[in-house]
């Protein structure tokens, strides 16, 4: 698998793109969760089914005990569901404060929500344990962390349930899977399917994203002249375009499921391989970049499946434009708090959101490439630290 470098400009899409193969391809046997799960519903997002985890452990009306450290959209989708988030410490290397977690455990609190962020394990056993204590259930949110492992146990089989993004990590159109796990069984409503002309919107894209990682400027034209009629299309034929990967949630999509298409493609997957590939990517931009950029990890544990580099910058902006310019599509990590979240209470989280941006390392791209990423973001780091010509 090869991106192609044109001219000084290199093609690093943020999500791994879709090989006309995977749509043909036969599937394997999924030996992790959610596919590997008795127990798995799917949807459209994961935040659907943090939603319906609301509503199916009766948490509404309740005190869900949350990460300070989120998304927004998964509280979002705790407080349209009807439950109120109570906030946690999580400390400046993603690493949550279990002792913080146990200390503001009232009689109000109904369940415990545990991140996963980007592959790298939480303390979950220790959660679990706090969780028995009380006895309330643990929920356990992978929507960064499919495919992750904390050394032989796969993240999302230790909560009572485990909640996951399929297309973050997988070249799909859409999909997030709720598991329960544990003896209890519930019975959930099936999803209906998308619109089909969303699904196709989607894989469209993707591929065309494939067909310019491989075919440089002669993609790159393709997929700009393929666009160029398609959102007239779109348009023309008002197809109703659900976007994945949004900021925020949609109680008009909550009820939305995955399509067809999705679970084909995600059978076909060779995921022991992606999570070699993400693996070996992940540890070279680490040996090209620890001496101008302090890693957050100095290590991967054994299992992780990292979503991305997570990068300290000092100033997101100008680094952020600085290597779109030249083709890496790295991306603005967490910036914002959910609105219920004070941030002068967890002055960490608030230094995380100002300095953590994702450098991607998925199974598309190559060692070449993670090489000329890496001297890339080396640049733009050495000329961010250079005093300006005004200044001096
Ligand atoms: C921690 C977390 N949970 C849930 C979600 C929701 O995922 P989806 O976009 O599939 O709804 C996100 C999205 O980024 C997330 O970061």
């Amino acid at each position: 698998m090869e991106a192609v470098k044109t001219s000084d400009k290199l093609f690093v899409p943020s999500l791994p793109t879709l090989w006309p193969g995977m749509l043909m391809a036969p599937p394997r046997p999924g030996a992790l969760p959610p596919f590997s799960s008795p127990n798995a519903r799917y949807f459209y997002f994961a935040r659907n089914a943090v939603w319906l985890t609301m509503k199916m452990l009766r948490l509404d009306g309740g005190e869900v005990l949350m990460p300070s450290y989120h998304h927004g959209v998964e509280v979002e989708a705790v407080v349209d569901a009807g439950a109120t988030p109570r906030f946690y410490r999580v400390g400046s290397r993603w690493d949550v404060d279990v002792a913080d977690v146990a200390k503001r455990i009232t009689p109000k609190t109904r369940a415990l929500y545990l991140i996963h962020y980007a592959g790298f394990p939480g303390p979950v056993d220790a959660m679990r344990k706090l969780a028995d204590e009380h006895g309330i259930p643990l929920i356990e949110d992978c929507a960064l962390s499919l495919l992750s492992s904390d050394g032989a146990t796969p993240l999302g089989t230790t909560g009572d349930v485990g909640i996951f993004c399929l297309y973050k990590t997988l070249p799909v159109p859409n999909g997030g899977a709720l598991v329960v796990n544990g003896k209890r069984s519930y019975s959930l409503p099936e999803p209906p399917a998308p619109p089909v002309a969303s699904t196709f919107s989607h894989t469209i894209s993707a591929l065309l994203q494939n067909l310019e990682l491989r075919g440089g400027a002669v993609g790159r034209g393709l997929r700009g002249l393929v666009r160029s009629v398609g959102h007239g299309t779109v348009k023309a034929a008002s197809i109703e375009r659900v976007a994945t990967g949004t900021q925020h949630f949609d109680r008009r999509h909550v009820d939305l499921g995955m399509s067809p298409l999705t679970k084909r493609i995600a059978l076909a997957q060779d995921l022991e391989g992606i999570v070699e590939a993400r693996r070996r990517n992940y540890f070279l931009l680490l040996g090209r970049l620890r001496d101008v950029s302090p890693p957050l990890f100095n290590q991967l544990p054994a299992g992780v499946s990292p979503l991305f580099y997570p990068m300290v910058v000092q100033d997101k902006e100008t680094l952020l434009a600085k290597l779109r310019e030249k083709g890496i599509d790295a991306i603005d990590f967490w910036k914002r708090f959910h609105p219920a979240c004070d941030p002068t209470e967890f002055p960490e989280v608030a230094q995380l959101r100002r300095t953590i941006l994702e450098i991607p390392c998925h199974q598309d791209l190559s060692p070449e490439v993670m090489g000329q990423v890496a001297e890339v973001v080396r640049e733009a780091l050495k000329s961010e630290r250079r005093p300006s010509k005004r200044a001096s």
